[in-house]
């Protein structure tokens, strides 16, 4: 892959100022990578490009790919406006690295079409999350996996995220047997067009007018439902629970974890909020686990009884941290073992774009071999 001309982590890469459109590089950013977002026009898309920007990852230029419906728009990036184009298959000549956000049919269809061009995939839809070729990586966790990838690597769905960041500290300390997780989901989950129902909706509420759902099955303004994804007939567990379960053991790297999640979709813009309760090997005190928290990569704890603050979605929106909190002993287990605690993430940054971004960091970082 043309990633081999990079040496340097992207973190630590001196960051000449890019051209932003591809092929037009400045010799001084020779080294650095022509990058591809696909579904720039999206609530992740837009994202991913503020991380590139914020986190100054180098570029040698930028694509941004959407469908034929936002060919020619213009999308704002370091001062320039940036032109979006169709994807198509000849979309990736060129291109070194590829970060999907445009769905797991897109993805399945144009991954394989850019690893054939050479780039490095980081895709954020489920279709290859639980391929076991495929690394599933939370880079606070294991990002040791991101090298033995073969083009393509997957980002964790956003709730597994936000709920088993905090966690792994905890589960290295005293491993976490058993766990339960109770999911309060954003509108960004679905998409910009459900962020724009949620708006529109709770207007129309308010005004007292009727409006007809469009995106989400239900009535979302002053509602909660839940999650949107179809229900197992088998299991009685909808998409998004049996993600959160599958991709936990699977990024724990611990397949005998047990799981059970419920996944639920509340009116709130762009942050998940987690309830969590685990059960570890050995006793463990709150105490343990708020120090843990203290430290833990991507986590800031907001943890307060005495003003009743503890982590809330407005807070999180906009941060990169995963805010943790209401940490106490589950009364529903007397051996000591278990702790309940509450969290909330911005689903668009730690749960999508900024979790892909910091993986594109390390693929960079790691230079010219593809596993
Ligand atoms: P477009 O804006 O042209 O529809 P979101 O998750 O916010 O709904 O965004 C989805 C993103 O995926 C958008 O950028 C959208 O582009 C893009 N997308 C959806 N379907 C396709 C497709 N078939 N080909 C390319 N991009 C797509």
């Amino acid at each position: 892959m043309r990633l081999k001309e990079s040496s340097s982590p992207a973190s630590a890469a001196a960051s000449p100022a890019p051209r932003t459109a591809a092929g037009k590089a400045k010799p001084a950013a020779a080294q650095a990578p022509v990058v591809a977002i696909v579904g720039a026009t999206g609530a992740v898309g837009v994202e991913l490009m503020r991380c590139l920007d914020v986190r100054k990852f180098p570029l040698r230029g930028l694509k941004l790919l959407a469908s034929a419906r936002s060919a020619g728009k213009t999308l704002p990036f370091k001062g320039e406006e940036l032109v979006v184009e169709e994807l198509a298959e000849e979309s990736f000549e060129g291109v070194d690295l590829a970060l999907f956000s445009a769905g797991a049919s897109v993805s399945r269809q144009y991954a394989p079409v850019a690893v054939g061009e050479g780039a490095v995939v980081v895709d954020n839809s489920s279709a290859f999350r639980m391929d076991p070729a495929v690394p599933l990586v939370i880079p606070e966790i294991n990002a040791g996996e991101i090298a033995r990838h073969k083009g393509v690597i997957a980002n964790p769905n956003c709730s597994a995220i936000v709920a088993i960041t905090p966690l792994w500290p905890v589960h290295q300390r005293n491993r976490i047997r058993r766990l339960s997780v109770a999911t309060y989901q954003a509108a960004s989950g679905g998409g910009a067009a459900a962020m724009d129902e949620l708006v529109q909706s709770t207007r129309a509420y308010i005004d007292g007018r009727d409006y007809e759902p469009r995106v989400l099955p239900h009535p979302y303004a002053f509602n909660l439902f839940s999650h949107n994804t179809a229900i197992d007939p088998e299991t009685g567990y909808n998409g998004e629970e049996t993600k959160v379960m599958n991709e936990t053991r699977k990024i724990f790297g611990d397949p005998d974890m047990r799981i059970g999640a419920t996944c639920v979709r509340v009116p709130v813009l762009r942050a998940h909020s987690v309830a969590v309760t685990f059960e570890c090997e050995r006793p463990i005190a709150p105490a343990e686990v708020r120090e843990l928290m203290r430290h833990a990569p991507g986590v800031r704890l907001v943890d307060d009884p005495e003003r009743n603050r503890f982590p809330m979605p407005r807070e999180a929106s906009g941060q990169d941290d995963i805010l943790v909190g209401r940490i106490r002993r589950d009364l529903s287990d007397p051996s000591g073992r278990s702790i309940a605690l509450f969290s909330a993430g911005d689903q668009l940054l730690k749960g999508a774009a900024l979790n892909a971004v910091q993986i594109a960091e390390r693929v960079l970082a790691l230079g010219p071999a593809r596993a």
